[in-house]
């Protein structure tokens, strides 16, 4: 079972159920097959089904991009890029670190983790340790050779699109929707699952139409849509990318609408306040917030982190125990202070400080109690 990740994600998926808005059903998305299961659940004293565990890692292999975009949530872009990256040894060491803590699920990530020149290798050792992976990647640099020496054991690549050409280019700087799209096909051919990602601003949230038709000529398994987090280059140009509440809620009907005849599963990545599905009549199957609750992130130094936008260290992995960082500290508490359904807790605890309240659901942002 893989998990279906983004940038800052997700074990499972809560439905909120528009007749009782504490039952939810909880969905998971097989990899092997791209099926969905649904088992249904309850939200109990303010704990969603399945408790605190720690089940799967955000894995940074590099700091380097090869792309530019406007919302990365890497905050080293546009500033020195440290010089402290784990070697690869070491990032073998993490990974069985990871699987001795419990973790089952590896997404590797970055930067660009596709500039990491032993990432097959990488891959290839989580796999043998046991651990399912993806791969999340701009997409840019995927080879051929490159597939097949991972096809029989990775579990899918997720590759951000962030619209058609002129959306691909406006957010990340470089002309490069051509090669994408071409590199998608190619995943395809070599029989790997594919997953998307669109992380939803002003500059893309009208192409959703022609994108999703797009997709479905490619043939993408599973095509995750992300809020924008505050994290990062967004921070800086926030204010030029963050759609409104009432545009988020347009955005999701639209979106409702097409996948009604789309061939594309769709999936609402980025945790999204549930209170707001509900208030907006929305029907929709959202990701949960799972940091402190099911996930950490790897920084490419080994700093081990709530999830990947969220840069407060809880130790490096190089030195820390894992499994002692999860069940004690700053993390136990995230865990403890929400059950993964009121949206992103990074979002939240911005929210009181840097920022205007970014994202949806003013109910949630009321709760804020970090
Ligand atoms: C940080 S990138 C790293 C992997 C790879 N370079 C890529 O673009 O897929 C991982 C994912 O995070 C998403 N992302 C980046 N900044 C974001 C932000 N501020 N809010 C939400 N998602 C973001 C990207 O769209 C991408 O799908
Ligand atoms: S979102 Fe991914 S592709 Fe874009 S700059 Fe960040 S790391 Fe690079």
């Amino acid at each position: 079972m893989l998990p279906l990740l983004t940038s800052c994600c997700t074990a499972s998926v809560e439905r909120p159920s528009t007749s009782h808005p504490k039952q939810v059903c909880r969905i998971s998305i097989d990899s092997d097959n791209a099926r969905t299961s649904i088992v249904p659940g309850h939200v109990q004293q303010g704990k969603a089904d399945g408790g605190r565990q720690l089940q799967s890692a955000t894995f940074l292999v590099k700091y380097d991009c090869n792309l530019n975009c406007k919302f990365c949530l890497n905050d080293w872009r546009g500033k020195k890029r440290p010089n402290d990256e784990l070697a690869f040894e070491q990032q073998k060491q993490a990974l069985q670190k990871l699987r001795d803590a419990g973790v089952r699920h590896v997404t590797f990530t970055g930067g660009e983790p596709t500039l990491h020149p032993r990432i097959a290798d990488l891959i290839r050792h989580a796999h043998s340790l046991g651990m399912t992976t993806l791969l999340q990647t701009n997409g840019t640099r995927i080879t051929d050779e490159f597939l097949r020496a991972v096809q029989s054991f990775i579990g899918g690549i997720q590759v951000s699109l962030e619209g058609l050409r002129d959306e691909q280019k406006a957010i990340s700087r470089v002309d490069c929707f051509d090669g994408i799209v071409a590199n998608m096909r190619k995943i395809k051919q070599h029989g790997i699952k594919l997953f998307t990602n669109f992380t939803i601003t002003k500059l893309n949230k009208h192409c959703l139409k022609d994108y999703l038709a797009l997709l479905d000529d490619i043939g993408v398994d599973v095509a995750s849509f992300t809020r924008l987090y505050p994290a990062g280059r967004a921070i800086d140009n926030w204010q030029e990318l963050v759609i409104s509440g009432e545009e988020y809620a347009a955005f999701l009907r639209e979106l409702k609408e097409i996948e009604k005849t789309s061939k594309t599963r769709i999936y609402l990545a980025g945790p999204t306040d549930t209170a707001f599905l509900l208030d907006n009549g929305l029907d929709f199957s959202a990701a949960t917030c799972s940091a402190g609750r099911n996930e950490i992130a790897i920084n490419p130094n080994g700093d081990i982190l709530p999830c990947p936008s969220w840069n407060k260290p809880v130790g490096n992995i190089v030195k820390t125990d894992v499994k002692a960082a999860w069940e004690q500290g700053f993390l136990a508490d995230l865990g403890e202070q929400h059950d993964g359904t009121q949206g992103c807790m990074l979002a939240r605890a911005r929210s009181k400080t840097e920022l205007e309240p970014p994202v949806v659901g003013e109910q949630a942002l009321k709760a804020t109690s970090l």
